[in-house]
């Protein structure tokens, strides 16, 4: 009997694999401690519609995401996204328009990875502990006790800590992704009933807590009721406040969006504060997978390449095409 393939994360990088090996005819079973695919390009549910309040927008440079994206489109799970774009430099904020063609999910980010694991088996709420090998095979334990597997291979495509923990079994790839070290965002979103007086929709932020900000409704599909925007701080100063509450966070950052416009900002109506504690790799990596091909163990994930959705998913294509390759 064929064991199925194990595939620990069902963000991009994860779906990714999972749907290049499904093409190849092999049987995957996906597992994520959250309620929900997408990971760092989820969408919240919340009483102002549904906000990104990881991945903002994509970008297609390599020849084969872009072919990708071109088939979402086709599905109807992406659009461009032609955002009045700013950016705010030394206390000036000035139009920045470029010609970048930029990619969201409709009507939401995490319509993409809703639409990759359409029918693939999964278990959400289940966080692995431990990756075990058996004589021919591997198992997975979570936290909960529960034990799952036969399994021939296991792909993890979580953050690099998150991986790291799970790679006892491979002490070499183990290293390599304990060295991958990675910085977390501060992520406020808030709603205002009278639209905000300014023609922004997007900017590029400098010299501030914040390093970029987006007028969510502006994007392809959104909910247009009230007027929402999502605010990111920098790694710096996401470190720096990394445990303060919720509440603090979102009235610095506020604060700091008040300031951006020159205007004293009315309250919103509505708030919501998310901190992504590896958000992004704190440095380049250019590993494109990490493998043990004969262990049967293999490491996926956007700090594998580019540390953006692009690398991601380009990173789980890789993995998969490492797997079949070995089993020829
Ligand atoms: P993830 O999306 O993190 O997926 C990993 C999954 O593994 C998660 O679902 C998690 O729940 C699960 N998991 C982890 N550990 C376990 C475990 N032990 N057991 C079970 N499941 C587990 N990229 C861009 O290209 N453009 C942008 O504008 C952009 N903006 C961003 C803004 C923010 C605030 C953040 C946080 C990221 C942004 N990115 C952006 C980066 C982009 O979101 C990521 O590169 C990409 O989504 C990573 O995908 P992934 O599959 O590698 O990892
Ligand atoms: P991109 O090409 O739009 O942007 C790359 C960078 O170029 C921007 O961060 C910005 O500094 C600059 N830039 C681009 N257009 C600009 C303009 N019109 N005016 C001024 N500056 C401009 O997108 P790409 O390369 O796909 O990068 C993805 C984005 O995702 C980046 O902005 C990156 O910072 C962000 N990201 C955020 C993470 C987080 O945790 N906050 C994690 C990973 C990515």
């Amino acid at each position: 009997m064929t064991l199925p393939i194990a595939i620990i994360g069902t963000g991009i990088a994860g779906l990714s694999a999972a749907r290049a090996l499904k093409e190849a005819g092999h049987v995957v079973q996906l597992f994520d401690k959250s309620r929900g695919s997408g990971g760092r390009m989820s969408s919240k549910r919340s009483d102002a519609g549904a906000l990104d309040m990881g991945a903002q927008y994509f970008t297609a440079r390599d020849r084969r995401f872009a072919t990708e994206v071109q088939r979402w489109q086709a599905q109807g799970v992406v659009d461009q996204w032609l955002p009045k774009l700013y950016q705010f430099k030394s206390g000036q904020l000035t139009p920045s328009p470029d010609e970048q063609v930029r990619w969201v999910g409709t009507p939401r980010m995490s319509a993409i990875t809703r639409a990759l694991l359409d029918d693939l088996p999964v278990q959400f709420g289940c966080r692995i502990t431990e990756v075990f090998q058996g004589k021919h095979h591997w198992n997975l334990q979570d936290a909960d006790g529960g034990n799952h597997g036969p399994f021939s291979h296991v792909i993890i495509a979580t953050p690099a800590p998150q991986a790291s923990a799970l790679l006892a079994a491979a002490p070499k790839l183990a290293s390599v992704a304990a060295g991958v070290k990675m910085d977390p965002t501060w992520a406020v979103a808030l709603a205002f009933d009278t639209p905000l007086d300014t023609p922004m929709q997007g900017c590029f932020v400098q010299d501030s807590p914040l390093d970029w900000l987006a007028r969510n409704r502006s994007k392809p599909g959104r909910d247009t009721r009230l007027d929402t925007w999502v605010l990111h701080a920098t790694s710096a100063w996401s470190k720096a406040h990394l445990d303060l509450s919720k509440e603090a966070i979102t009235e610095y950052l506020h604060g700091a969006f008040a300031e951006l416009l020159h205007s004293t900002m009315p309250e919103p109506s509505f708030s919501l504060a998310h901190r992504w504690l590896y958000a992004r790799p704190s440095s380049a990596h250019e590993f494109g997978v990490l493998a043990d091909a004969d262990l049967g163990l293999y490491v996926c994930g956007d700090w594998c390449l580019s540390g953006r959705v692009e690398g991601a998913w380009l990173s789980g294509q890789e993995a998969a095409r490492r797997l079949i390759e070995h089993l020829q």
